[in-house]
């Protein structure tokens, strides 16, 4: 049945989901806001979910056939693709590593730079890049509308014939049922004192104080959703400049989003560029104040931690794997 969503659940705590009036809502896993904003003219529905779902697997919609937003968002890491930077068809690479989908129903701006707005702006982008799906637009419409099974089922959703701007809907209602939480922080945020082992507790401990972690990996998603610069990129070839290719401000030089540490140990490499290959390297990177530039961000500076501090906030940071809620591919 549809309507009946499976999911993958890693750490074999169930999650239900309530079903409303026909339409699945999906439940919120502990530790995330409850409330999920939805745009007004894009409704979550059960069809379109399901609609979206068939889209993000399907590899005919890059212009070879190899392939599909999954390629590059694997639900068994975390939808990203252990790739320093994503690689599209005819093995292009592109210039940046592919970030984890979950929880960015939350998100505010897209990409590592923000230069997209909505989830429903972000899907032909993928669609039409040339190192990622490089297909026309003309064309991803023809293949849908010439498929009998997306004809009949964008007729069923929206009432049209398959076009473009209605595809991206779709995919944007699947791509807010990504959820993912109920990690052993979250247990332990909500009184289970045993979700945390000693050393993860420590390591909580030096996230919140000596490591100053918190001024950008905070809140629900262990994310502000604002442009720092840690001087990953600085002085690398090719240039990235980040927020900085936007906004054209000084100040957004070398700024890149704040990525969520949410399932953390499955989305190696790290940082925007895949420059670093461990949490190791990514713990030993901070330590030494991350890589000091002019446009440095203030809150990060020389930690100093020793050997067994790194271990402690790195036990801390693998408890921040959770449920990841995804139907499977069927
Ligand atoms: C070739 C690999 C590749 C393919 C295929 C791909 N993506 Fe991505 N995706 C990426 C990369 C790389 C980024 C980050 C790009 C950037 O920051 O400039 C990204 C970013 C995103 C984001 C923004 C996430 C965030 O937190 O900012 C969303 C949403 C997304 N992709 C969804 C999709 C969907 C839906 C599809 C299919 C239509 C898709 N992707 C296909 C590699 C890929
Ligand atoms: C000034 C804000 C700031 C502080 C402080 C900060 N981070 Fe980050 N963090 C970022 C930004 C921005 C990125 C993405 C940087 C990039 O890719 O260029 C990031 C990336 C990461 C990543 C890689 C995520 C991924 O998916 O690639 C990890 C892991 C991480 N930070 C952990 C930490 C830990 C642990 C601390 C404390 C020791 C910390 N951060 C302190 C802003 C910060």
């Amino acid at each position: 049945m549809r309507i009946l969503l499976l999911q993958i659940v890693w750490l074999a705590v169930a999650v239900e989901l309530a079903c409303f009036g026909g339409d699945p809502v999906t439940k919120v896993p502990l530790g995330l806001d409850e409330f999920i904003p939805v745009p007004e003219d894009n409704p979550q529905t059960g069809e379109k979910i399901e609609l979206g779902r068939r889209l993000f697997f399907d590899k005919q919609l890059s212009r070879d056939g190899t392939i599909a937003c999954a390629t590059c968002h694997l639900p068994e890491r975390a939808l990203t693709d252990a790739k320093p930077v994503a690689v599209g068809i005819e093995g292009r690479p592109g210039r940046r590593n592919a970030p984890s989908l979950f929880n960015r129903a939350y998100g505010k701006a897209f990409f590592w730079d923000g230069r997209v707005k909505s989830l429903e702006e972000q899907p032909l982008t993928a669609i039409t890049n040339r190192n990622e799906m490089d297909l026309t637009l003309p064309e991803f419409e023809f293949r849908l509308d010439r498929n009998r099974d997306y004809s009949m089922a964008f007729g069923s959703v929206f009432g049209e014939r398959p076009h473009a701007r209605n595809a991206a809907k779709a995919l944007a209602t699947f791509v807010r049922t990504l959820l993912s939480g109920n990690s052993p922080f979250d247990r332990f945020e909500h009184g289970d004192q045993n979700a945390l082992s000693d050393a993860a507790k420590r390591g909580l401990q030096i996230f919140r104080g000596k490591g100053n972690c918190i001024p950008c990996h905070s809140g629900p998603l262990l994310s502000d959703e604002e442009f720092h610069n840690t001087g990953v990129s600085w002085g690398k070839e090719p240039l990235d400049l980040g927020r900085f290719e936007v906004t054209k401000r000084e100040q957004d030089r070398g700024k890149f989003k704040t990525a969520t540490l949410r399932n953390i140990a499955l989305t190696a490499p790290y940082m925007h560029d895949g420059s670093l290959a461990t949490l190791d390297d990514v713990i030993e990177f901070y330590s030494k104040g991350a890589l000091p530039n002019p446009s440095l961000d203030r809150e990060v500076r020389p930690l100093n931690l020793h050997p067994e501090e790194k271990v402690d906030l790195i036990t801390f940071l693998k408890c921040l794997s959770g449920e990841l809620q995804i139907e499977p591919q069927l």
